[in-house]
């Protein structure tokens, strides 16, 4: 699962706050990535939370990063249309993508009009292989910056508790179903293989539902990282959390 790298954690008053801060973190990692090694590869995290970082992204760092060099990708998708309420790409194209100048081929979604969402997550996890030169092994690392948020049960991306998808070794994406109190049920993941190699992992989890589980992740690791797939995650390089003060 790869080691642990001690989290460092950002604690703010308000969303917004802790917006502002992520928009300026992706600001920086994008401008040192593109220096080092000519692109940023970042994938992204759906549901609501993230939405005011992306607006900011689009407001106030249109002019401020390399577009050109920068590669979107999805961390997870519902398996809706692209123009549907609940699509994870629909959320991030109207709020940030559609507002600044990154070349369309740049933008990596997840096509879940595929056949069935088996396919779907076959034709994305050959997508992400042709594009980091993966042969069978996993290759180093992958993502510059792997951004998830996390759901009152403990989620992330749709790797949901107790789902055969946490016990994935070898593919990258994989098809999943939610929970049944949880709508869209058929998703799109990428796995712990997959997230758990990325350069740095950044958590947006922000929201009095989620307390409960960032305090126990961070007090009672050992029994978290048995149950809750947010627990399960690591990275190559660093982790943070951007939560709640008083968390
Ligand atoms: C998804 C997300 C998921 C999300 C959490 C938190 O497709 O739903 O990728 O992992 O980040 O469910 O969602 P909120 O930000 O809406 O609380």
């Amino acid at each position: 699962m790869g080691e642990l790298i001690n989290p460092e954690v950002h604690a703010f008053d308000t969303l917004w706050d802790a917006s502002r801060a992520l928009a300026e973190e992706v600001a920086k990692t994008a401008r040192i990535a593109v220096e080092e090694q000519g692109r940023l590869t970042m994938a992204l995290s759906g549901g609501k939370t993230p939405e005011p970082l992306y607006s900011l992204l689009a407001r106030e760092y249109a002019d401020k990063m390399e577009w050109n060099s920068i590669h979107l990708f999805w961390g997870d998708e519902r398996c809706v249309p692209q123009n549907h309420p609940d699509s994870n790409f629909r959320m991030a194209y109207k709020s940030w993508i559609s507002k600044v100048p990154i070349p369309p081929q740049s933008v990596h979604r997840i096509q879940t009009e595929e056949v069935t969402p088996e396919k779907a997550a076959e034709s994305y996890e050959r997508l992400l292989i042709e594009f980091f030169n993966a042969s069978e092994e996993i290759p180093a690392s992958t993502f510059d910056v792997m951004l998830l948020g996390l759901g009152a049960d403990g989620h992330t991306a749709s790797l949901f508790p107790g789902s055969p998808a946490l016990s994935e070794k070898k593919r990258w994406v994989v098809s999943a179903s939610a929970p049944s109190s949880v709508f869209p049920k058929k998703r799109i993941t990428m796995t712990l293989p997959l997230i758990n190699i990325s350069r740095k992992v950044i958590f947006l989890a922000l929201g009095g539902e989620k307390r409960s589980v960032i305090r126990t992740i961070f007090e009672e690791p050992e029994k978290a990282v048995k149950i809750y797939p947010a627990a399960m995650v690591r990275a190559r390089e660093k982790l943070l959390w951007y939560v709640d003060k008083n968390v």
